[in-house]
């Protein structure tokens, strides 16, 4: 089941589209939180990245839309998030493999990149599909894992 809720968030590149974006899920019935930017005054995509990646992180029961200009700054710096897996999907059949098989939390968009039409078909590919489990559940829980392993690192204070 698709989650209801949504956070989204976008640098000045992504403005334009994460309107779009927000209205086009509002129309659709999600509730969706915006945490910025609010207008098209350059500023810096990882501190967008982090607002929505620790909100989706903390709230099980919701996704996230994050959009900079190519989708790729704001997708690193959201997967520094742990429980994040955003996925920078620029074609529906990716959109659709990144619920099935990477139970992808957040999806990211490029603000400069695509017209309505391949926006709205990547966007209802992403709402349609849920995760499949099985073996794809062994490796995202492999993910996991690999975040478990760094953070017990940090916290030790042990580098290696
Ligand atoms: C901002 O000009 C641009 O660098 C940013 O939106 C994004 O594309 C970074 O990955």
């Amino acid at each position: 089941m698709q989650k209801r809720k949504f956070y989204i968030g976008s640098d000045h590149a992504g403005y334009n589209l994460k309107e779009y974006v927000k209205s086009n899920l509002n129309k659709k019935g999600y509730v969706v939180e915006d945490l910025g930017t609010y207008d098209k005054t350059s500023v810096d995509y990882p501190d967008f990245a982090k607002k929505v990646a620790i909100k989706v992180s903390r709230d099980k029961d919701t996704s996230g839309v994050l959009i900079c200009g190519t989708g790729i700054g704001i997708s690193i710096a959201a997967n520094k998030v742990p429980g994040i897996r955003a996925a920078l999907c620029n074609d529906p059949a990716c959109a659709a493999l990144a619920r099935k098989h990477n139970d992808a939390n957040i999806l990211v968009l490029a603000g400069r990149r695509y017209n309505k039409r391949k926006v709205d078909s990547i966007l209802k590919s992403w709402l349609k599909a849920d995760f499949e489990g099985g073996r794809h559940l062994r490796r995202v829980n492999k993910i996991k894992n690999i975040e478990r392993e760094f953070s017990k690192k940090t916290n030790n204070g042990c580098q290696n």
